[in-house]
This record gives structure tokens, C-alpha cells and sequence, in this order.
């Protein structure tokens, strides 16, 4: 018996070395140790010993005993510690490595010329007002004075969507609801993107315009053109060629367009400026009292004067850009010259 017991700790002893999970070591300490375990087994048998036989082998079962739970607890120590240190080896983070460089966003560059027009007017005290982008007719076009058979029509280019509804093809929409709500004088801008079937190097089927509106007593067209050359000196500074030429809009009288010298001939004549030597930026006029009617405001009591400007020919003139479809290709090389 006591052979059987001594063998039975030296194959237990073997195994616990072998095992290389926890799991298993479990396994292996029920398999001995266990209610239905082998050395259980044995001590279980002491009963049928004899008196002379029993208290030996009761003492080396025990010990054999005291020594597998001490190599199992050693095994189960030293499995554990192997898994603790695999487990920081693979979260290990190395705190002298250089950080991770986060690319910095930047605004774009239409934003940060539509910035620059928001800060001269507003310190011009000019306030901003937004319209929406789907308008209807009237706001677009009848209050404007282009009632439906009106020819300026064709000039727009208009995309409808559904029941008369259209996307606005300027941002003059925004002046009717503003003179709607009948609080004067107005002194405001109202920047928004804009919608036109029309593509070439220096129109596109979407762009942005700043709409500029100015009514009260006594405003002159005198008013409207010292303030846009104001605005045109701090936009592209004193030494820029600019010009007023006379033109036609059906919702201003007397109405211009502004144009400023090409950048790319110097005024000589190119492909870009289409041989004139002069890009357009913007269309404006002193509001024609058919407006003020369709809105409500006395034309006898007040006049006023509005404007009309392209965000993406301001910053094509003022960044030397050729072609206006670069300013939506999201091609990093170009964004990032900015
Ligand atoms: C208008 O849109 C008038 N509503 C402007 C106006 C407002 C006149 C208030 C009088 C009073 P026009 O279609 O010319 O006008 O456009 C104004 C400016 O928008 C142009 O000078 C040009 O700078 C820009 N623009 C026009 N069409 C495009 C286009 N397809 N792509 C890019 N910019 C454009």
C-alpha cells in the first residue's frame, strides 16, 4: 500500500510539472484529489487495514497528500503568473515613442473668404441673414419683379424640384424676407449657397453669393458705390484695377456689375477672362420700387440699395485660382497652398 501511494505521488508529481493551463491543473487536481479521486480513493480504503497497518499508511497518505496540494498550489502560482505577464507584455505601451501626428484640419478656402466679407461689412455694421435653399416663386422671382414670362428668366438657369418649387438661383430671395418682416432701416448681408445648371472654369452648378441690402430714408447710389469700393479696397487692396459698367437687373434701377482686372493677363486678355481682360464679381443697383411694393414699403418714403457677389470669383481673383472646380475636387495638394 505504501508502494502504491508513493508511486501514486511520483506519476501526480509528473503530471502537475507537465500541465500549462490553469483548466488543466484543475482537471488534474480532481482527478487526485477529487471526492472520486485516486489518493481519495485510497485514503478512503484505510478502514479495511489493519490496526498495526493504519496509522502508517494513514500518515504517508497524508503526507502524499500535503505534498500534491503544495506542488498543485506552486504549478497553479506559477501559471498564473506566466498569463499576468503575457498579458502586460501584449499591452505594453511604450511611452517614449513619439506621439501620433493628428493632421489639423483648416477652414476651407471659400469659408475663409466668406469670413473676410462677413468681418468689412460687420464693420461696416452690417448684420447676416439666412434664407433657405429651396424657395418658391414668388420669393425668387415675382417679388423680385421677374413675373413668369419675364426674359431675365432664361438668365437663371433654374432647377426645380417639385410643385413650383425651385433651388434659389441667387441669394436675392433672402432681401424679400427680410423686407418682409417690415423692420427698418435694413442694413445687412446674407451669405448662402446658391444653384444654376451652368458649368465652365468660372461658373459652377452650385456657389455662394453674399447678398448685401441697405434701405431707409435717403440712401443714394451714391451710398452703394462708396461702400463697395470700400469693400473692394480692403478685399483685394488700393492696387487692383476695379470698374462699375452699367447693366441691367429687374429688381434694381439704375443697376452695374463690378468687375476686377484679370490676374492671369493683367488685363490683356486670356481664355479665363474670355478676351476682356476683366472677371466679374458681382451684380448691384439701387432697389427698384416694384420690390418695395411687393413687399410692403412705402417707395416714395424709402429707398435702398443691393448687391450681389460671388464668393467663388472673389476668391479665384484674390488667390490666383483658374479653374472654380478646384475649389470642390477635395484635392489636398490644392487645399492645402491656403
Ligand atoms: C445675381 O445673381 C443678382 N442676384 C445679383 C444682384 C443682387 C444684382 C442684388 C443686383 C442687386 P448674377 O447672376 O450676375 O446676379 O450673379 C452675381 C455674381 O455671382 C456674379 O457676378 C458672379 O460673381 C457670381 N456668379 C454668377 N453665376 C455664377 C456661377 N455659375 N458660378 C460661380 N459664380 C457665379
Amino acid at each position: 500500500m505504501q508502494n502504491k501511494l508513493n508511486e501514486l505521488k511520483a506519476a501526480a508529481l509528473r503530471d502537475i510539472h507537465k500541465i500549462d493551463s490553469i483548466k488543466s491543473l484543475e482537471d488534474l487536481k480532481i482527478k487526485y484529489l477529487g471526492k472520486k479521486g485516486e489518493l481519495t480513493a485510497i485514503l478512503n480504503g484505510l478502514g479495511g487495514l489493519s490496526k498495526t497497518e493504519r496509522p502508517l499508511i494513514g500518515r504517508v497518505g497524508n503526507e502524499v497528500k500535503a505534498a500534491l496540494t503544495a506542488a498543485l498550489d506552486s504549478r497553479l502560482s506559477e501559471l498564473e503568473d506566466a498569463e499576468l505577464q503575457k498579458k502586460l507584455t501584449a499591452e505594453t505601451i511604450d511611452i517614449t515613442l513619439p506621439g501620433r501626428r493628428i493632421p489639423a484640419g483648416r477652414p476651407h478656402i471659400l469659408t475663409t473668404t466668406e469670413n473676410e466679407i462677413r468681418q468689412i461689412f460687420g464693420e461696416l455694421g452690417y448684420t447676416v441673414a439666412e434664407g433657405p435653399d429651396i424657395e418658391d416663386d414668388f420669393h425668387n422671382f415675382e417679388a423680385l419683379n421677374i413675373p413668369k414670362d419675364h426674359p431675365a428668366r432664361d438668365m437663371h438657369d433654374t432647377f426645380y424640384v417639385d410643385d413650383g418649387r425651385l433651388l434659389r438661383t441667387h441669394t436675392s430671395p433672402v432681401q424679400i424676407r427680410l423686407m418682409e418682416k417690415g423692420v427698418l432701416p435694413i442694413k445687412s448681408i446674407m451669405p448662402g449657397r446658391v444653384y444654376r445648371c451652368d458649368a465652365d472654369v468660372t461658373h459652377s452648378p452650385v456657389f455662394h453669393q453674399v447678398e448685401g441690402l441697405a434701405v431707409g430714408e435717403d440712401i443714394t447710389f451714391g451710398d452703394l458705390k462708396g461702400t463697395l469700393e470700400l469693400f473692394l479696397r480692403r478685399m483685394f487692396g488700393a492696387q487692383r484695377k476695379v470698374r462699375f459698367r452699367n447693366s441691367y437687373f429687374p429688381f434694381t434701377e439704375p443697376s452695374a456689375e463690378v468687375d476686377v482686372e484679370c490676374f492671369v493677363c493683367g488685363g490683356r486678355g486670356c481664355p479665363l477672362c474670355k478676351s476682356t481682360g476683366w472677371i466679374e464679381i458681382l451684380g448691384c443697383g439701387s432697389v427698384d420700387p416694384n420690390v418695395f411694393q411687393a413687399v410692403r414699403i412705402d417707395p416714395e418714403k424709402y429707398s435702398g440699395f443691393a448687391f450681389g457677389l460671388g464668393i467663388e470669383r472673389i476668391a479665384m481673383l484674390k488667390y490666383g485660382v483658374k479653374d472654380i472646380r478646384l475649389f470642390y475636387a477635395s484635392d489636398l495638394r490644392f487645399l492645402r497652398q491656403f
